[in-house]
């Protein structure tokens, strides 16, 4: 990372982890904004920041602290967007660098909404249910100042699903005193979710995968997929995959990598996966033992779906997929994404490739304020025109200016950003 950025006092350079892979990403965008560039320092500076310590009492009776954040990167747009995460590893840099990557994502599927990000860092895991609800609950009511359906709207991440939204939105709700379902997306169907939220953003990734492949002209039927992360994105996206006739060759999860040449049953595994909490031990097929053989693996179609900063300078060099689809935020280093450049494997980028999540929650806000609820296949179908017409933009951006699928997409997003805080003018 360079040493131009102006790297706030609260974090420590030279690591400053998933911030400086952003900061990279922009520096890479600037020379393609033109008179907007005056303004690029404002994505360099997370506009709001809320550390929060969520105390909580453990089943045992002792009491428990864990870090928990709120970052909203940009609100030019729109109000903060993103998910919630909990996860051992979430610091201040990850969250920074997720909430900024939602701005850029925001803009560059046209939908009106900045960027944000949270988080706590913490195993669920090791939490009871009790415990999971109070963390919730308390975390909620120490970002309850920040948040709300005009202001930031949390959904699910990494670890977080439709019963951390409820409690969310319970507890929002009870400080309000009155039911506000627009305050997360991502519920129960039974509380103003949307239809189709749940598997939408491993829709969006089957789709536009759909699209890259059709680029490249390789056939969905028999191309060859590995999926890492088998969870909300990852899962859906290999099952799509998997009932449109490809074949899923090998998924890797937290715990381990499950390979099949002819084609894992991902039914079947999904299945194993709910029983079993990972893909550890799935009888119908070979287990590696080394999890970084994974990279490696014959097959056409990588999709990254877990954390970020997987697909680095160690192993970029050994993948052998055409195409990386990014289901995962910030999967891949600025370094690897060199380095599979001069490869020509065609890289699709997250800010496009895992919209489909945040274009659903769109639907599902709107649905919210209207009290008007669609059918799944109006859902479905807006979802896939979105996510085609937004790949086809960054297609086109991308051939014209010669840049990387990646680039293309940050300066759709970012010049939509920039301009907004240019019309809008500094305040006061
Ligand atoms: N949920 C959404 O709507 C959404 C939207 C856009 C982007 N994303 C991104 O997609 C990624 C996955 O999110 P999710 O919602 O599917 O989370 P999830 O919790 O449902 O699933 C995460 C999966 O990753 C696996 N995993 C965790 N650590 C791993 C490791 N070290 N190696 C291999 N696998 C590992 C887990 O076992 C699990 O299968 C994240 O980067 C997230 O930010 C999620």
């Amino acid at each position: 990372m360079s040493s131009k950025h102006a790297i706030p006092s609260y974090l420590t350079p030279p690591d400053i982890g998933a911030w400086g892979v952003y900061l990279e990403q922009i520096d890479r965008v600037t020379p393609y904004l033109g008179s907007l560039a005056r303004w690029v320092e404002t994505m360099k500076r997370p506009k709001r920041i809320l550390i929060v310590d969520v105390p909580i009492e453990r089943d045992d009776g002792t009491v428990a602290h864990f870090e928990g954040y709120r970052v909203q990167h940009n609100t030019s747009r729109g109000p903060g967007k993103g998910g919630v995460r909990f996860h051992q590893d979430v610091s201040l840099s990850e969250v920074m660098a997720l909430s900024a990557w939602m701005t850029i994502k925001n803009a560059a599927v046209n939908v009106p909404y900045g960027g944000a990000k949270g988080g706590i860092r913490v195993d669920p895991k090791t939490l009871s249910r009790a415990e999971l609800e109070r963390m919730t609950r308390r975390y909620t009511s120490e970002i309850n100042i920040i948040i709300g359906p005009n202001k930031d709207i949390p959904a699910p991440d990494v670890n977080t699903n439709e019963q951390i939204m409820a409690w969310m939105m319970d507890t929002y709700s009870m400080n309000q005193g009155s039911t506000a379902s627009g305050v997360v997306t991502g519920k129960p169907i039974s509380l103003g979710g949307s239809l189709g939220r749940h598997e939408a953003t491993g829709r969006g990734v089957f789709v536009v995968g759909c699209e890259a492949a059709g680029k490249r002209g390789l056939e969905i039927k028999g191309a060859r997929i590995a999926v890492q992360g088998f969870g909300n994105v990852g899962g859906v996206a290999a099952r799509l995959f998997a009932a449109a006739g490809a074949k899923v060759v090998a998924v890797q999860d937290h715990a381990a990598t499950v390979v099949r040449n002819s084609g894992l049953d991902i039914v079947a595994l999904q299945a194993y996966v709910t029983q079993h909490g990972s893909v550890a031990g799935f009888p119908d097929a070979e287990q590696l033992d080394d999890a970084a053989q994974f990279w490696g693996l014959d097959c056409d179609i990588l999709v990254p779906a877990a954390l970020e900063q997987q697909i680095n300078r160690d192993n970029a060099a050994q993948i052998k997929a055409s195409i990386v689809l990014e289901g995962a935020n910030g999967p891949t280093t600025p370094e690897a994404d060199d380095i599979l450049h001069d490869r020509g494997i065609l890289l699709v980028p997250d800010v496009i490739a895992n919209a489909g999540g945040v274009t659903v929650s769109y639907f599902e806000w709107v649905q919210d304020f209207s009290s008007f609820f669609w059918t799944e296949d109006e859902i479905n179908s807006r979802l896939t025109r979105i996510m085609r017409e937004a790949f086809a933009a960054v297609w086109a951006l991308a051939e014209e200016k010669k840049v990387s699928l990646r680039t293309a997409a940050f300066i759709v997003g970012c010049t939509r950003v920039l301009q907004a805080r240019e019309m809008r003018g500094l305040y006061p």
